[in-house]
């Protein structure tokens, strides 16, 4: 199974996946990683790797479809089963998800349907919640909404500053995300409905 990395910052998740890979926690291929930010740490990361890099800037195409074929058309060279967005900080469009229907796989810093969105951890905290923690879910055409893989449920304690639970969250997401792909790649992820079942 070919695998596709789709990152926009830091990384850290790629990182994760990158080292259960070479641990053999991950069996697949990892063959591509694309940014749509050129030097960010995450295509550091990568290259250190050995995985072939793409850069993709939404700025040098006149519409969101141009830049999206142009993603695709590499996708389809590379043959990808599965598209893992860690830190990919764009919204992908109906047309793309269709193409890749229950093929790609997002992670989120909270516990979905919980505040989705591009500050979760922030909002969680503010918010006040006792517990919180990262979502592997599908990726649908609604934001952070698709079925649900796997959750970890993080304590908040009143020590907790919003950096001390990132961390926190952060270090599950290490844990979580490279489980999911494994039992993606296992064929062990059934989707009814709304609902995933592990077989
Ligand atoms: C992760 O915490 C991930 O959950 C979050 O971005 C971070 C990327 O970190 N994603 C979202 O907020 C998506 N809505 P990384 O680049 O170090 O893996």
């Amino acid at each position: 199974m070919n695998i596709a990395v789709f990152c926009s910052g830091s990384g850290t998740n790629l990182q994760a996946i990158i080292d259960a890979h070479k641990r053999g926690d991950i069996k697949a291929d990892l063959k591509l990683v694309v940014s749509d930010v050129p030097a960010c740490l995450a295509l550091e990361r990568a290259k250190k790797a050995g995985i072939k890099t793409l850069i993709v800037e939404r700025k040098d195409f006149k519409s969101k479809e141009d830049f999206e074929a142009e993603i695709i058309k590499n996708l389809n060279k590379e043959k990808i089963d599965l598209i893992v967005l860690a830190g990919y900080m764009r919204l992908i469009s109906t047309d793309f998800v269709n193409q890749y229907k229950n093929k790609i796989l997002n992670i989120h810093p909270a516990l979905l349907p919980s505040f989705k969105g591009t500050h979760g951890i922030k909002d969680a905290f503010e918010y006040g919640v006792k517990v919180t923690g990262p979502t592997v879910h599908f990726v649908t055409q609604d934001m952070d909404a698709g079925p649900i893989i796997l959750q970890g449920a993080i304590k908040v304690t009143e020590d907790d500053t919003e950096e001390s639970l990132a961390q926190a969250i952060h270090k599950e997401e290490h844990k979580l995300y490279p489980r999911a792909i494994q039992l993606f790649v296992e064929g062990k992820i059934k989707i009814e409905g709304r609902k995933v079942r592990i077989i």
